[in-house]
């Protein structure tokens, strides 16, 4: 279905025609005067030069071939040659009841459907999870989402860090603790124990303890090594405890991630990528792309074009261990023979981009993948506390995700509470609902680029630009639905006509521009933009649920019509902050 946007613009481009004028001028856009009209064409003033002629004039001929527009209730010319458009009732409300049959609320999928991947999440097994793997899981789950609104078939795939040194770091510790465990013999022959040596909750403390362990004591700290590098060259016993600590680990991150609605379609991580490695190390070196220098594997990949040095990316360490440069190589060698994928998006903090411009230059030039196959690396920046440092707990050490999300629930949880509308039970139960909405609205509403303030004030409140104002909206919205439905046993099926106040007219010129934001959102990978429509949307919905009487509105085909366009307004808000990776509950 074309955009509202789309419908006007051809109008006014058959008008730039009948009046003698290019259509390529007829560029219409959202009025930055919304209390002058709703939409503005400023392209008389780029068509003066090529025709020698007043902006005004242009503009005047233009409005007079608007005269009988199905789409414009006023075409005005206004100095010195500005279009302002104001769009028909009618228009409007054709186009909402387009949009409320549709499935997809108008939205098209795209023509050209690609596979994509999207690596993201990216938790370290048996570390604990941080602040900073919760902007990857949130913002890598809501593009996952849009890019699969869109008609795509896409793949996320957590990509685990389960093969470094916090793994020898772990051996090394319970070969301490529990020495009699048959794991550690060099003789040990597989079959081991169904029952992993170590719960979750010792599995925690234990890297946090030989990880400082290690720092202080040398000789640990190249045991540690040691172990790290017998598990990678094929240890059984080792094997077996890397295989309980992935068992252990996995299923606790499973759980976290499903309280967070993040689902990944793909549990792969960098032990998966190893065995490509000594193939792949054998094609660059007869390929003649990679040399050595100074002992280590590296292939070049500056480019005449930088500014500044990008050094060469790191194949094989001089006593020949792997990098992380190497993995992320073979993944893609994977990622390729596996899934063919057209596009590839990393969901990383920003700090690492000079990693993954080497990675990708690296596999381009190498052919690991094909030179259509886009690499985009999506970085996002750091969440910080309101001192403006990254965020730290109160103790200021490292805030551990758990702890956060409590403290959010907890917050949430005592503001319910303080509207006292349910019981104790619901209200722990919304309060998780809604904490994880403040939580993922206060950072996808940031462009996820820069960095940010977590404020927990700020995103647990009711009010202003925040996850529980939206979900509070859909909750109002939900209930008068549901006395409606009580009444009349009806919602589906009824039409949205034409408005009958202002603003029921903003109201639906908003929800008109659903398929317009979504477009955009797609195309620039920018889930910020549904956040800030949505907040309009809320806003415009409000203000018309304040101004006017609608369950008790007399007038039956009136108030058929504004029940109408609150389902329409209430599929749009769900399905936006679907998007987003989050849901609304009944009552709040
Ligand atoms: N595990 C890494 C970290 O915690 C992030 C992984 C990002 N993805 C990748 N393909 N390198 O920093």
């Amino acid at each position: 279905m074309k955009t509202l946007l789309e419908k006007i613009t051809i109008e006014v481009r058959e008008a730039f025609q009948t009046a003698g004028y290019d259509e390529k001028f007829a560029k219409v856009t959202l009025s930055n005067r919304p209390d002058l009209c709703e939409y503005q064409c400023n392209g008389a003033m780029a068509a003066a030069k090529t025709y020698k002629k007043a902006p005004a004039m242009i503009a005047k001929d233009v409005v007079e071939a608007l005269h009988d527009s199905a789409c414009f209730e006023t075409a005005e010319a206004v100095n010195p040659g500005f279009i302002n458009l104001k769009v028909k009732k009618e228009f409007v409300t054709g186009f909402l009841n387009e949009m409320a049959e549709d499935e997809m609320l108008g939205v098209s999928k795209c023509e050209n459907q690609r596979t994509v991947m999207i690596d993201y999440g990216g938790p370290n097994v048996a570390k604990p999870l941080h602040v900073g793997h919760l902007r990857s899981a949130i913002i890598g789950e809501s593009i996952k989402r849009i890019i699969r609104y869109k008609g795509n078939t896409v793949i996320g795939d957590i990509h685990l860090g389960d093969w470094g040194y916090q793994m020898g770091l772990i051996i090394t510790e319970l070969k301490k603790r529990k020495p009699d465990l048959p794991y550690f013999d060099e003789s040990f022959e597989g079959d081991y124990p169904k029952e992993a040596p170590f719960t979750i909750t010792e599995l925690e403390e234990i890297y946090p303890t030989a990880s400082a362990y290690a720092k202080e004591h040398e000789d640990y700290r190249e045991e540690a090594l040691k172990a790290t590098y017998l598990l990678q060259n094929g240890h059984r016993g080792y094997r077996a405890v890397w295989e309980h600590i992935m068992h252990v680990s996995v299923t606790d991150l499973k759980k976290n991630y499903q309280n967070l609605h993040v689902e990944f379609d793909l549990w792969k991580g960098e032990a998966d990528a190893q065995k490509y490695i000594p193939p792949m190390v054998e094609m660059l070196k007869e390929g003649g792309y990679a040399h050595y220098d100074e002992g280590a594997l590296v292939v070049d990949v500056q480019e005449e074009s930088d500014k500044k040095e990008v050094p060469p990316c790191m194949i094989l360490k001089s006593d020949g261990a792997a990098l992380y440069d190497t993995t992320d190589l073979a993944t893609l060698v994977e990622r390729e023979k596996l899934y063919q994928p057209d596009e590839v998006i990393y969901v990383v903090d920003k700090r690492q981009e000079m990693h993954f411009i080497q990675v990708f230059r690296c596999a381009k030039k190498t052919g690991i993948v094909k030179e259509e196959t886009a690499l985009k690396f999506l970085g996002f920046g750091t969440m910080n506390g309101k001192d403006g440092k990254p965020f730290k707990t109160r103790e200021g050490g490292v805030m551990r995700l758990e702890n956060l999300i409590r403290e959010i629930n907890e917050e949430m949880y005592k503001k319910i509470m303080d509207n006292r509308t349910v019981s104790e039970e619901e209200a722990k139960r919304t309060a998780q609902i809604v904490g994880l909405a403040a939580i993922k609205y206060g950072d996808l509403s940031n462009q996820a680029g820069k960095d940010y303030i977590f404020d927990v004030d700020r995103f647990t409140s009711f009010e202003g630009n925040t996850g529980p104002y939206i979900l509070y909206t859909i909750v109002r919205i939900k209930s008068i639905l549901t006395k409606y439905a009580e009444d009349k046993n009806v919602l589906e099926g009824l039409r949205i006509g034409t408005a009958q106040n202002a603003c029921e007219k903003t109201l639906m010129l908003e929800a008109a521009k659903f398929n317009d934001v979504i477009d955009t959102v797609y195309e620039e990978t920018a889930p910020h933009k549904i956040c800030a429509y949505i907040y309009d949307l809320a806003n415009a919905f409000n203000k018309f649920y304040h101004e006017t009487k609608i369950l008790s509105e007399e007038d039956e085909q009136k108030k058929e019509s504004y029940i109408a366009l609150l389902v329409l307004t209430r599929k749009i808000l769900e399905t936006s902050i679907d998007l987003l990776g989050f849901t609304a509950p009944e009552r709040m």
